[in-house]
């Protein structure tokens, strides 16, 4: 039966949904953050937001995709056709290569830009970039085409992940929902 197909592992579950709570709350921060107008104390706290939980990401992304490469998805219902399996595979790919991309050119932007990240400054980490205002421009200009990207794959996974739970009940999205599997 369709409901008694493999799942992906605890472990896998808890990444993807770890990370997506965190990168749902990333977006909207840096896109209210960077308004113009807004309440300076209000931008404030939403910089020094983004920028702390961004950079806690990076390990915890890096571990994700270790522990991706070491385990393989399990099969996919013999019900989805070949070439949503291909846009499925191409499309967690770019995702995975956007979670690495984003904290990375976040990270070069605000450091060649000679910011503070306080976290790291705390934990005493030195800024590891030399301040370069044309490499904090580039990264700055990574950083926003990245997002653009980000979000318009995000809005495609999630309008399929919910046409595979309501529509095709498949079961596709039981094969990543709970972030627990139940037993
Ligand atoms: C917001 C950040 C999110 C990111 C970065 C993300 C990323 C990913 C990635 C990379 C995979 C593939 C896992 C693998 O094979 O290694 C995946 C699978 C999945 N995601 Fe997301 N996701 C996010 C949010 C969501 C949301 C909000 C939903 C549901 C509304 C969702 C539903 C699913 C489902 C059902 C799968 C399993 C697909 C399958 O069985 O092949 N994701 N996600
Ligand atoms: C998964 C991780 C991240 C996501 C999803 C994310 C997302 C975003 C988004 C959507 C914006 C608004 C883009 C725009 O409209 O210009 C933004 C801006 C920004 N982000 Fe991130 N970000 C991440 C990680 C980081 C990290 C780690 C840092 C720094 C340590 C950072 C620093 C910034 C800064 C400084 C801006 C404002 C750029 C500017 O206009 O100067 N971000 N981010």
């Amino acid at each position: 039966m369709l409901d008694q197909q493999p799942g992906y592992r605890t472990p896998a579950r808890m990444f993807h949904w770890g990370i997506a709570v965190a990168v749902l709350l990333m977006i909207p921060a840096g896109l209210v953050m960077t308004r113009e107008g807004l309440d300076r104390g209000l931008q404030d706290a939403l910089f020094v937001f983004h920028k702390n939980l961004g950079v806690l990401l990076i390990p915890v992304i890096l571990a994700r995709l270790a522990y991706r490469l070491r385990h393989r998805p399990p099969p996919l219902p013999e019900t989805v056709p070949a070439w949503q399996r291909r846009i499925a595979g191409l499309s967690h790919a770019a995702l995975y290569l956007l979670l690495i991309v984003m904290p990375l050119s976040g990270f070069v932007r605000v450091r060649a830009g000679g910011f503070p990240i306080e976290l790291l400054d705390f934990l005493g980490v030195g800024p590891w970039l030399a301040k370069s205002e044309p490499l904090a421009d580039s990264a700055k200009l990574l950083h926003a085409t990245a997002a653009a990207l980000l979000i318009a794959l995000l809005a495609l996974h999630v309008a399929a992940a919910l046409h595979h739970a309501l529509f095709l009940r498949d079961g596709v999205w039981s094969r990543m929902w709970p972030p627990r599997p139940s037993g």
